[in-house]
């Protein structure tokens, strides 16, 4: 199984974006990353739709956004029509999961479920036959650059082992996530690695896609 590596743009110099994301595309990224925040479900703030469709417009790669919002049902089609390619919602923020996950599926892109560090892994259990992606928090969601929390290995592999035979899931993760620590992720059971800092702070940013993609 060969790993994505998913750029987070939160960590891009957005004076610079589309060569950026030019620098990214050239060292194989599979996915562009978007972190959406709403300063209530997280004590930040990001971009909306707005951006997603203006991120759609530089670049042909599938974007994965990933909604750190209160209510994401209000927000679902603005999302698609913006041009996300997937959209991952919180646990934390939904009370009608189910519901959620198919009316973004009905609306022809994937559905991801996210976990905060806290979160019991097995509480996405019911909902695992429903999503195409389970993102696995590894630093309490809201910024970009923090220090990766160390129990997300067995986390990680304990949202794999919950994923029938022959289902595809897909099983990414989010935050701190370096070269150092991606082989370690992938053997642990993640295929989905999101990284901002150490891809588009890194001197020569194809380059440390390259080497993600390659551990
Ligand atoms: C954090 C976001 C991440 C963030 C990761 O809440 O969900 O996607 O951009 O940034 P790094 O890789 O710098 O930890
Ligand atoms: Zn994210």
């Amino acid at each position: 199984m060969i790993h994505k590596v998913a750029p987070s743009v939160l960590a891009a110099d957005f004076t610079k974006l589309e060569g950026q994301i030019k620098l990214a595309e050239a060292g194989s990224a599979d996915w562009l990353h978007i972190d959406v925040m709403d300063g209530h479900f997280v004590p930040n703030l990001t971009f909306g739709p707005m951006i997603v469709s203006t991120i759609n417009r530089l670049s042909e790669l599938p974007l994965d956004v990933h909604l750190m919002i209160d209510n994401p049902d209000l927000f679902v089609e603005d999302f698609v029509k913006a041009g996300a390619d997937s959209l991952t919602v919180h646990y934390e923020a939904v009370v009608h999961l189910n519901r959620t996950v198919n009316h973004i599926k009905s609306l022809g892109i994937k559905a991801g479920v996210a976990i905060n560090p806290s979160t019991p892994t097995d509480l996405v259990k019911e909902i695992i036959n429903d999503a195409d992606l389970i993102l696995v928090m590894s630093v309490n969601a809201g910024f970009g650059g923090q220090k990766f929390i160390e129990s997300s290995y067995r986390r990680i592999s304990e949202v794999r082992a919950l994923i029938p035979k022959g289902k595809r899931v897909h099983v990414e993760v989010d935050g701190g996530v370096t070269i150092d620590n991606s082989a370690k992720l992938v053997q642990s059971g993640a295929d989905a690695l999101v990284a901002g800092t150490s891809i588009f702070k890194a001197p020569d940013i194809a380059d440390a896609v390259r080497r993600m993609k390659a551990v």
